[in-house]
């Protein structure tokens, strides 16, 4: 018998949300471009932000635009998020550990939902239309925000929830001392704050040795001011897709139908 492979085919079109501490974040994402098909919509995030409150804004927020029925949803999520599961919950209210991310945004949207953590879904951005595109080996992306966000991506195939951000550096959770959060605590300046970053960037680069390490985040507009303080062997790059990126990292991974390949 002879079989004939097929490359998977996937959609070209998914809807991408990014639910951060402050705004839930969404658009509908042209996967042929990685480029939004229309302008984003922001709801700022509810207080408490529970399970139920959030997906209640998801809902709203998706119903605010006239999508085919059909079409993928992926939904960004700052903590572990294993088979759509959080695990954890560093930055947000701890009533999410346990919680199915996944089937709690697909009941209140009665939508198929795909769930990945936050930097996972901006770093295989990156790989896919950003400072990574193209990039074969090792590539780490690191986005620097509230916490320290980790991607992991080998030979394009993502490898979830690295968590590189609660390494522990110097006896610390390294993102309190290295996150951009801890940058306006402790009102660092540039070089202080890039002293913090290169003691966390040297750790990660030991124990990795990534081909490529991409900053992520906020702040990573800004990346001339320390970027070029930093002293590494691996090449380093800000990121592309700027606050883009979470939204059409889910967008693109719920169009695959996966987080793993
Ligand atoms: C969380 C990660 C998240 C990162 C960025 C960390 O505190 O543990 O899951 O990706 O913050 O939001």
């Amino acid at each position: 018998m002879t079989t004939t492979a097929h490359a998977p085919h996937h959609p070209t079109a998914a809807f991408g949300i990014d639910i951060g501490g402050s705004g839930i974040k969404g658009a509908p994402v042209d996967l042929r471009t990685g480029a939004f098909s229309s302008d984003r919509v922001r709801i700022p995030t509810p207080q408490p932000s529970t399970p139920r409150a959030v997906a209640a804004t998801v809902a709203e927020l998706v119903d605010s635009f006239d999508l085919p029925h059909d079409l993928p949803v992926g939904v960004t999520f700052p903590a572990v998020i294993q088979h759509g599961v959080a695990r954890s919950a560093a930055n947000v209210d701890d009533s999410w550990i346990g919680t199915d991310v996944a089937a709690v945004v697909a009941q209140a949207t009665g939508r198929h939902v795909l769930a990945v953590n936050d930097a996972d879904a901006a770093g295989y951005a990156e790989t896919l239309y950003g400072a990574a595109r193209g990039v074969a080996g090792v590539v780490l992306v690191v986005t620097l925000g509230t916490g320290i966000g980790s991607c992991l991506v080998v030979d394009g195939v993502l490898v979830p929830n690295t968590e590189l951000g609660h390494l522990q550096v110097d006896g610390h959770d390294a993102e309190s001392r290295a996150a951009d959060s801890a940058r306006e605590r402790d009102a660092l300046s540039w070089e202080r704050w890039a002293e913090r970053l290169q003691t966390y960037f040297r750790v990660v680069e030991d124990l990795f040795w990534p081909d490529l390490i991409v900053v992520g985040g906020g702040v990573s507009k800004k990346h001339e001011k320390f970027l070029p303080l930093l002293d590494l062997r691996t090449p380093i790059v800000p990121a592309e897709l700027r606050n883009a990126a979470g939204i059409v990292g889910a967008a693109a991974l719920a169009a695959r139908g996966t987080v793993l390949d």
